[in-house]
């Protein structure tokens, strides 16, 4: 097995605890074909490892941005950490209790906490917003699940004063999710996440679904949010735009594990790792016009960089490290053996042979204005 892959340092004080902290998480999904095609072809079962030994901790009030290419296991993580997917190895804890993972029980009062206080925002508002239920049921059901309770004018009312700090009429809990646009049932979205009070938001690309305009509004409210109630983000995005804009640090992703994490200004102002050094490249030069920028990956003009070659069959992961098919500072180590998060300064870590050799210099230019 791949060494662990920490990408934040161990910490011993208590009032640094972490909010959420992931040891050696890994989660490996059986990908074999049906028993009986097996059997015929005598195949032997597969598994896809999409998160390999991923070490992190996010602390009360911070944003840790999430990027990487489609597929690196940014989502699996992301649910890893709220509970909807079962980890297969390592330990999820929670205010330093553990939560999920192999061999951890964790009784019935810490599981309603911590779910309570960690919720989830997806991407597309309208498949995760149920379009039978009125919105004002959509933002009580969790409000009723924490505490059944409550009075139904108590209940009412926390809805109201929700949409409103949204963005939203109190009204609007009369309405159904097919009367607002994509922006305004994001913001239900968000609502409904903030109901339980929560710690930690897990946000999986909750602005790329959206207009340029829209996903400004949508953001600086997540960024008032953050500030007024202390939240937590845990912030997916293909976008490193929106990540510079939002991010206190940044973890960049490759093939299940953490290649290099580091507060937001280091990373743009001196990216260390090839990986994200070829990510920043791709980024869109934001005075060509969107359609036809090499960044925009879909002429979707959603800011996803677009990469010169493509990440690797992830059923038949490259040995040593995985970027060196890729990777231009390749050499006969990074074959064989796979690199570890290494301290660099200032709470940088890297994972690649080639910084640690001092091979690769740091990427200077901060290629998003701002
Ligand atoms: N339920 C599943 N069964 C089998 N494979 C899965 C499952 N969920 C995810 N995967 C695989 O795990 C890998 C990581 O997927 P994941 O959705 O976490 O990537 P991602 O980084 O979020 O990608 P994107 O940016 O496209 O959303 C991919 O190869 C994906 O195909
Ligand atoms: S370890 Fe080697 S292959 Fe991997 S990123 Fe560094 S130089 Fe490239
Ligand atoms: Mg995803």
């Amino acid at each position: 097995m791949a060494p662990p892959n920490v990408a934040t340092p161990r910490m011993r004080d208590p009032d640094e605890r972490a909010l959420v902290e992931l040891e050696r998480v890994s989660k490996s999904f059986d990908v074999s074909p049906p028993w009986l095609e097996r059997t015929l072809q005598r195949a032997p079962r597969r598994a896809l490892r999409a998160v390999d030994g991923v070490d992190l901790a996010i602390r009360r009030g911070e944003t840790v941005a999430l990027v990487g290419e489609s597929g690196c296991g940014k989502s699996t993580l992301a649910r890893i950490v709220v509970g909807l997917v079962d980890a297969s190895g390592g330990v999820v804890r929670y205010d330093g209790s553990p939560l999920y993972g192999a061999g951890v029980a964790a009784d019935a009062a810490t599981l309603r906490r911590a779910r309570a206080s960690m919720q989830m925002i997806f991407q597309d508002p309208y498949a995760s917003l149920n379009p039978r239920w009125r919105v004002g049921a959509i933002v009580a059901e969790p409000i009723v699940a924490a505490d059944r309770s409550r009075s139904r004018a108590s209940v009412a009312e926390r809805v109201a004063t929700l949409l409103e700090q949204v963005g939203l009429a109190a009204a609007d809990r009369h309405k159904y999710p097919h009367q607002f646009s994509g922006g305004q049932r994001q913001r239900i979205s968000i609502a409904r996440a903030l109901a339980t009070a929560p710690a930690l938001v897990v946000c999986d690309e909750p602005t790329s679904a959206l207009d340029v305009s829209v996903q400004a509004q949508v953001l600086n409210l997540m960024a008032d949010l953050k500030e007024r109630r202390g939240l937590a983000y845990l912030f997916i995005s293909h976008n490193l735009a929106v990540v510079h804009h939002i991010a206190d640090r940044v973890l960049v992703m490759y093939l299940g594990r953490i290649v290099e994490s580091a507060p937001r200004r280091a990373l743009f102002a001196a990216a260390r790792h090839p990986y994200t050094q070829m990510l920043l490249d791709a980024v869109p030069d934001p005075l060509r016009p969107k359609s036809r920028d090499a960044g925009d990956a879909d002429g979707t003009g959603n800011g996803a960089p677009r990469l010169a070659s493509e990440l690797p069959d992830p059923l038949d992961v490259p040995a040593g490290c995985g970027f060196h098919p890729r990777c231009a500072f390749a050499n006969a180590r990074c074959r064989v053996e796979t690199p570890v998060l290494l301290d660099v300064g200032d709470a940088h870590r890297v994972a690649c042979h080639a910084v640690a050799e001092g091979r690769v210099a740091p990427r200077v230019a901060i290629p998003i204005a701002g």
